[in-house]
């Protein structure tokens, strides 16, 4: 049997910080509020207007091929996750494709908010199951400081720019995704949106007035659904793959919130040892936060590895994935190190 096995796992994230101290500074807000309701002590912006999503989605897809030593034209498939693509249309994913040499890719973006990755990642491995393609690259990026309002404290608070992205590839030893459960539910769409720029809003001075080009958030509903979603579905793929907390080395978990990861977990029946957390760092980046864990995590993880994804966002739409981990991290990570030091001197 052919599953599709995660090969290699890139990033990027900007340099500069928005700490929670500097937050204060801006609204009506203060550092013990935000860790003790989020998790979140700062997150990165990119604050370079003439840089976007694809910016950052190429440079973790360079960190890819970089690592698996192989070149843009080896890529069958490229699919981005994103909420803030660099445009309505062309697609991330061209832009990707072009800035990475990829000339016998193709590629689209997908929107599923904070799960977009997840749903991509089980969307590009039915590419490998099927035997369609050999190489397709996953990546979840969000510029999502492009879309915060930074005078509603509610939201700015919570998010961060960054990029993930994984290499897929065919695997008939028994690793790789094993199982995924994909959820959609649009009756409450309205309580984690962006009205305005589709086609139901286009842009205008209205709806530039009635601030409808940022991030809404009703985040106390939202967060009684997320629990139970992300919770929930990260459950119900170890019960139908007769998993225990025991079997699971790591819970891979969307960076919404602590509590809500916490949650997950004890769920799960697993410590928080298990649990892969850097939302104090980063903030929520959206698509980005799961393959943002893999890369902060790849050290640790070892071939044969059981490691449960779980995310839930606007929508609604959550899921869970059940992976077998492919290969040794930490001799990757090192060949990467040393590559990067030897490029740098
Ligand atoms: O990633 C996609 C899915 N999204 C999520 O999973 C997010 C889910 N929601 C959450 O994580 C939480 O609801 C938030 C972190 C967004 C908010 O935490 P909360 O514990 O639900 O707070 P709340 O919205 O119920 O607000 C509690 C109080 C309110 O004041 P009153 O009405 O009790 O006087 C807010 O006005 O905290 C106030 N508040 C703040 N205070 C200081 C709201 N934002 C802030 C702030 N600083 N930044």
């Amino acid at each position: 049997m052919t599953r599709a096995a995660i090969t290699a796992v890139g990033h990027f994230l900007p340099e500069d910080r928005l700490t929670n101290h500097d937050l204060e500074q801006m609204v009506d807000t203060n550092d013990e509020w935000i860790r003790t309701r989020t998790g979140i002590r700062e997150r990165r912006i990119l604050w370079d207007k003439d840089k976007a999503t694809s910016y950052m989605a190429t440079e973790a897809a360079r960190e890819v091929l970089r690592k698996r030593g192989i070149s843009g034209e080896e890529i069958d498939a490229i699919i981005v996750a994103t909420v803030t693509p660099d445009m309505l249309f062309p697609a991330t994913a061209c832009l990707v494709q072009h800035a990475i040499g990829a000339s016998h890719a193709w590629g689209f973006d997908l929107s599923a908010a904070c799960s977009g990755f997840l749903f991509a990642l089980s969307t590009g491995a039915r590419f490998i199951e099927s035997g369609k393609h050999e190489k397709v690259l996953v990546i979840g990026a969000d510029k999502m400081s492009s879309i915060v309002d930074f005078s509603d404290r509610s939201t700015c608070i919570l998010f961060g720019d960054g990029a993930g992205a994984v290499l897929l590839e065919p695997n008939t030893d028994g690793y790789g995704l094993i199982d995924s459960i994909e959820r959609t539910d649009g009756a409450h769409w309205d309580l984690l949106c962006m009205r305005g720029g589709g086609s139901l809003h286009p842009p205008s001075y209205e709806t530039v007035d009635r601030r409808m080009h940022f991030i809404h958030q009703e985040g106390r509903q939202v967060f009684k659904y997320a629990v139970e979603g992300m919770a929930g579905v990260a459950a119900e793929i170890m019960e139908r793959n007769e998993l225990v907390g025991d079997d699971v080395r790591y819970l891979v978990p969307h960076q919404a919130n602590q509590r809500i990861i916490s949650a997950t977990a004890r769920r799960m029946g697993i410590g928080m040892d298990k649990v892969m957390m850097n939302i104090e760092r980063y903030g929520n980046t959206t698509a980005a936060t799961i393959p943002l864990c893999l890369h902060d995590w790849e050290r640790d993880l070892r071939r044969g590895d059981n490691l449960v994804l779980a995310a839930f966002g606007g929508g609604f739409t959550w899921g869970a994935a059940y992976l077998r981990w492919a290969y040794d991290g930490a001799a990757v990570a090192e060949t990467a190190a040393s590559t990067a030091t030897h490029e740098a001197s």
